[in-house]
């Protein structure tokens, strides 16, 4: 399937409003789009470390105010990895956060829109939220990154956020990701119960047939796994079930955190 050159209006109107809430809060945790306290920060965003397990530079696509990227500099730290934080976010204003939280890194946090974004470089290491696009653009997505944003050699860890208040599971990225038709090596869980998912893949992995500069990666490696966002979280005899709850999309669950409820 084609998909053009700019995300569908409706979908930027969602991110327009995202913006808005993040904006309205002094916390840092919830100018991320995170509605809970320091302890469950960490137990759901560390787990990404699973997937650095040496030095490097790290980009986070859809940074934000910046906070995931320093928080993963200050947890890599504590393993022994040292890790130069970067970002990238479609919200001027946010950046402009980012930017003001480490003012010796200010450079280090572009404003841009990730599906047409030509980064000034590639990174070692780049983390990149699935619902930055629509789930059916989800497999160029990847296929951009790692033939544009990923240095040779690097890895791209993909993310999904569930809620444990309202006991939605985060989608299945690896699974995804394999739909797509890409190698998954490796994958993590964060959360008690698991409420985020990541999985990455490598550059040196992947099959890319198409060179930068070219249109034409907006069209490769579509994603055939359905929309986990809005599904419920439920055990029976101790293994996870899913319903599908069709009219839940990503958006949602970040408005309902900041217009009071925790994840
Ligand atoms: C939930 S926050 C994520 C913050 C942090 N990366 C984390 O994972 O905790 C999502 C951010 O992604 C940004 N974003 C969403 N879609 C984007 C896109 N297509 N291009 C650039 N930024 C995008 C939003 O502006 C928002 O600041």
């Amino acid at each position: 399937m084609s998909h053009p050159s700019q995300l569908p209006n409706a979908f930027l109107i969602q991110l327009r409003a995202l913006e808005a809430a993040y904006l309205q809060s002094d916390d840092p945790r919830q100018q991320s789009g995170f509605g809970g306290g320091a302890e469950r920060w960490r137990a759901e965003r560390e787990p990404i470390l699973e997937a650095i397990r040496a030095d490097g530079d790290l980009l986070d696509v859809g940074c934000a105010n910046g906070f995931l990227a320093e928080s993963l500099v200050k947890w890599g730290l504590e393993r022994g990895i040292v890790l130069r934080p970067y970002g990238v976010d479609r919200s001027r204003r946010l950046v402009e956060l980012a930017r003001q939280r480490r003012p010796s890194m200010a450079a280090n946090f572009y404003v841009g829109e990730v599906w047409e974004w030509e980064p000034p470089r590639r990174f070692r290491y780049v983390y990149a939220l699935h619902d930055c696009v629509p789930l059916e653009y989800l497999g160029a997505y990847v296929r951009r990154l790692v033939s544009r944003v990923v240095a040779p050699g690097g890895r791209l860890i993909v993310g999904a956020y569930g809620s444990r208040s309202r006991k939605i599971v985060p989608l299945d990225v690896a699974g995804c990701l394999r739909s797509a038709g890409l190698k998954v090596t490796g994958q993590s869980q964060g959360g008690a119960p698991s409420v985020t998912s990541f999985a990455w893949v490598d550059a040196s992995y992947q099959d890319m047939p198409t060179a930068p500069g070219t249109e034409t990666d907006r069209n490769a490696g579509d994603v055939a796994c359905s929309h986990h966002s809005g599904s419920e979280m439920g055990r029976a005899g101790g293994r996870t079930t899913w319903r599908e709850d069709r009219t839940g999309v990503g958006w949602r669950r970040h408005m309902r955190v900041l217009g009071g409820r925790r994840r």
